[in-house]
């Protein structure tokens, strides 16, 4: 297939685009480098520079129609969604809104979407399936909840095969590529950013929320999982119609587990130093993924969380300031 993929420049995106690229794929990448890098793009695949809202970028991209587009551009800081909302509805849901109106017009037939466990907000129970209710508790998640509409429409409207992939927490690295985000939220990197550089420290944001440790639950995926995740998904969407489907492991960690667990694969003593909750933070995430196990014939089979924090240590390490070295 022709694949577009938005934010291969990003981290998942840069993971998927090269399994893409390795099954057979022809692939080509927009992306507007606010939070990718350069380094991370796959060597050959055309590359289209600029926002995707942009109608210029769109019309360069689109001159030639995709078979299918993959969309991981967005931005994506729970607590700067909070602060700044705009940016986030333009890009994450005008950015899409633009991204489909060319897919419409014959841009493409199949489109996969970078959904979110953040649609659900505080889960009444878990695992969360996908029949969960949708209950964002921020702005970020406001957005996907939007953006899943608008590609559901448009897939009844326009007749696409439309899978939008509910992400838990993507971790680990794959082929040479890794998590560098400018400021980083996510907790395994900013855990390994504090191994490497005595002068980081660990903040471990609330240990009062209501699990057994007190620390934050979240279920990890492997990067290279959800890579594969859309590999298929791409394969699935061949029919019409909009299908939403969680990727996640369906086995939680506490973050004081995660902690300990790093502190053995690094060989490194962590002391956290704890720190306020961050707001907009639910307790537990953990997905059911039985759905994406039964459509997809998908298996997370490195999303065990010692094997996703090996592959993190031995990248971080290897490139203690990220893609700048
Ligand atoms: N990382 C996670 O744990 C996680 C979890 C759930 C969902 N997601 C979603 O997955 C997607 C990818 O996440 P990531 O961690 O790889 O993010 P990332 O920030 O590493 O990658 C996003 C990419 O999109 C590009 N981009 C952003 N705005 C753009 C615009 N207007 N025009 C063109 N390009 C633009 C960025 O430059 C970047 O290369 C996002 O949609 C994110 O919301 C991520």
């Amino acid at each position: 297939m022709r694949v577009l993929v938005t934010g291969g420049a990003g981290y998942i995106g840069s993971v998927t685009a090269r399994l893409l690229l390795r099954r057979g794929h022809e692939v080509e990448i927009l992306d507007d480098f606010s939070a990718g890098h350069r380094q991370a793009l796959p060597p050959g695949a055309p590359l289209h520079v600029g926002d995707l809202a942009d109608p210029a970028v769109l019309d360069r991209a689109f001159r030639r129609p995709f078979d299918a587009v993959v969309h991981f551009a967005a931005r994506s800081l729970v607590g700067e969604s909070m602060q700044q909302p705009l940016p986030y509805w333009r890009v994450n849901v005008g950015g899409t809104v633009a991204l489909l109106g060319r897919v419409a017009l014959g841009g493409a037939r199949r489109c996969v979407l970078s959904s979110s466990a953040a649609v659900y907000g505080e889960p009444a129970a878990v695992p969360i399936p996908e029949s969960a209710p949708l209950a964002p508790v921020n702005p970020y998640g406001r957005t996907k909840v939007a953006m899943e509409g608008v590609l559901a429409d448009a897939a009844v409207a326009h007749g696409l095969g439309a899978v939008a992939l509910r992400y838990f927490n993507a971790a680990g690295a794959a082929d040479g590529l890794g998590e560098d985000h400018e400021p980083e939220s996510h907790l395994i990197p900013r855990l390994l950013r504090s191994l490497l550089d005595p002068a980081v420290e660990f903040r471990l944001l609330g240990d009062d929320y209501p699990t057994p440790d007190g620390t934050c639950v979240r279920d990890y995926v492997h990067v290279q999982d959800l890579a594969e995740a859309h590999a298929l998904a791409l394969e699935w969407a061949e029919r019409p119609g909009f299908t939403a489907i969680n990727l996640g492991n369906a086995r939680g960690h506490s973050v004081r587990e995660v902690v300990a667990a790093a502190a053995e694969v690094a060989g490194r003593p962590i002391t956290p130093v704890i720190a306020p909750r961050r707001p907009g933070d639910p307790a537990q995430l953990v997905a059911s993924n039985a759905l994406a196990r039964e459509l997809l014939g998908w298996t997370p089979g490195r999303s065990d969380i010692r094997v996703i924090l090996a592959d993190a240590w031995a990248w971080h390490s290897a490139h203690p300031r990220g893609y700048a070295g």
